[in-house]
């Protein structure tokens, strides 16, 4: 692959340039998506195609919307493609945000569609298509395509370069084909994933329900022993990839020592110095269970008055999507939530909950996690789920303990943390507590396992996995042409 030129394509930027009061401030964003693939990037080089979000990143592009990232040290370009707000809307927050995420959820908010932003996602496609084939400077490039976002550019992509070797990963989960089948453009979209060369998802059960998709609604030759699916001649592999971490983490480096982490943060959250401390740490989406874990905590303080004014949940939730009714609704009602937890159970003047609504950037998150006892991931439908993987790496003194929902991705590799079932706060009490609790030696042992586990199967692996995948099939199909 030395030679072999890596374009990568998502809807997320990596690096985000937006006007502030001081100046054009550059923003990363909290994204699983670009925490992953940033580093690897970094790595190949290439080009990372995306949607310019900021308010400056025009001015800080070329007039192609190329720029050179990472800012201080570049080593890859970022090419800027540019969405309208009207096709923002039917693209991005309609067709993506409050139809396929929902969907693929099954997160209990009726996902929504509408002909007009199916129109509008296809045109999106079709622009970011044509970028990738205006970057493309062989015949054969290696195209990675990320997520929800993108469903139909494969097949785009495929019958203006048909010798390129495209691999979509799917971030998210897939449905089984029942679910699935009340999306109106089933056939066209799984159609359109099956113009790469390989599809990955994070688990073996989400490559199952796409190939029970694909067997059920579109004309195919499934290939169960191959985990294949043939369309019209050409071939696609559906693979398992469990996305991970970078190792160690970058944002790792700057970090105090935990006890330091420790004092800062109740210091400037202004909680007793004694105080035991979980945290949440993700954007606010309904999917992430954050109002389950509250009830949770009331649960706990409700069965165990004795940790009331020793004990403090922070959340620390990143606005995201704000504009759709069921991200607003969610954020008022963990507000309302969060009153009413800290009304019944606050003491001596320690509220239980502190809930922190805001983007951190990745030194404050780790800060944050060195700073914990305990870090609750209690999402209710999650691909993989990255926070659980960081707040592992972030632990290099092996304390704290993970509280982890049996449906994020990650428990399946993950399998020494405390699994919870978000759906039942009363047993979701009762494991916070069983961490509050857990001997230091048994926490150490946990959370030996994880940051073994985590340090072989890093973000590296799992790009590395898919591009030697690749690899085998530009071989193969270097040797069927001669
Ligand atoms: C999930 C999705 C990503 C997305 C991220 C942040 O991890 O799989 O594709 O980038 O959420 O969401 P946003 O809509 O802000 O990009």
């Amino acid at each position: 692959l030395a030679n072999a030129q890596v374009i990568v394509v998502s809807n997320r930027e990596p690096y985000i340039h937006n006007h502030e009061a001081d100046g054009i401030k550059l923003q990363i964003p909290a994204s699983g998506l670009v925490s992953a693939l940033e580093p690897v990037t970094r790595a190949c080089g290439g080009t990372w195609i995306a949607h310019g979000s900021g308010s400056a990143d025009q001015e800080m592009a070329d007039s192609e919307g190329r720029i050179r990232v990472p800012p201080d040290n570049p080593g890859y370009t970022l090419r800027r493609v540019w969405i309208s707000e009207h096709e923002q809307e039917g693209y991005y927050y309609s067709l993506a945000n409050e139809g396929l995420w929902p969907l693929c959820h099954i997160a209990f908010v009726r996902p929504t569609f509408r002909a007009a932003d199916w129109d509008t996602y296809r045109a999106i496609n079709e622009r970011f298509a044509k970028a990738v084939v205006d970057e493309a400077t062989t015949d054969s490039p290696i195209v990675l395509v990320q997520d929800y976002h993108f469903a139909l550019l494969p097949r785009m992509v495929r019958a203006r370069l048909p010798k390129a070797t495209i691999i979509t990963f799917w971030h998210i989960p897939w449905p089984n084909s029942e679910t699935f089948s009340i999306f109106p453009w089933k056939e066209e979209i799984v159609q359109g994933l099956l113009g790469s060369s390989i599809v990955g998802f994070h688990t073996q059960f989400h490559c199952n329900n796409f190939i029970e998709t694909a067997d059920r609604f579109i004309e195919s030759r499934i290939d169960r022993e191959h985990a294949s699916i043939t369309l019209s001649g050409r071939e696609t592999f559906i693979r398992p990839y469990p996305i991970s971490i970078e190792w160690p983490p970058a944002a790792l480096g700057a970090q105090k020592p935990v006890a330091e982490c420790r004092s800062a943060v109740r210091e400037r959250l202004g909680i007793p110095a004694e105080t035991h401390l979980a945290v949440g740490i993700e954007r606010f989406d309904y999917t992430k269970g954050i109002l389950d874990r509250m009830l949770a905590i009331d649960a706990l303080l409700t069965a165990h008055p004795e940790w009331k004014g020793r004990f403090v949940f922070v959340q620390a939730a990143a606005p995201t999507r704000s504009k759709l009714p069921a991200y607003a609704a969610l954020q008022a009602e963990a507000q309302r939530l969060a009153a009413e937890i800290n009304d019944r159970h606050g003491i001596n003047g320690v509220a239980p909950v502190h809930l922190v609504i805001r983007h951190h950037d990745p030194a404050e998150v780790f800060e944050l996690f060195r700073a914990a006892d305990v870090c609750i991931v209690s999402s209710l439908h999650d691909g993989m789920n990255l926070v659980a993987k960081e707040f592992v790496a972030s632990r290099d003194d092996e304390q704290g303990v993970l509280a982890l929902s049996t449906f994020a991705g990650a428990s399946r590799e993950l399998s020494e943390a405390l699994m919870v079932n978000p759906y039942d706060p009363h047993s979701m009490g009762v494991a916070i507590e069983r961490a509050l609790t857990m001997p230091a030696a048994e926490q150490r042992e946990r959370m030996r396992l994880m940051r073994d586990l985590i340090r072989n199967r890093n973000v590296y692996r799992w790009a590395g996995q898919m591009l030697l995948d690749a690899s085998r099939l530009r071989k193969k199909q270097h040797v069927l042409e001669i």
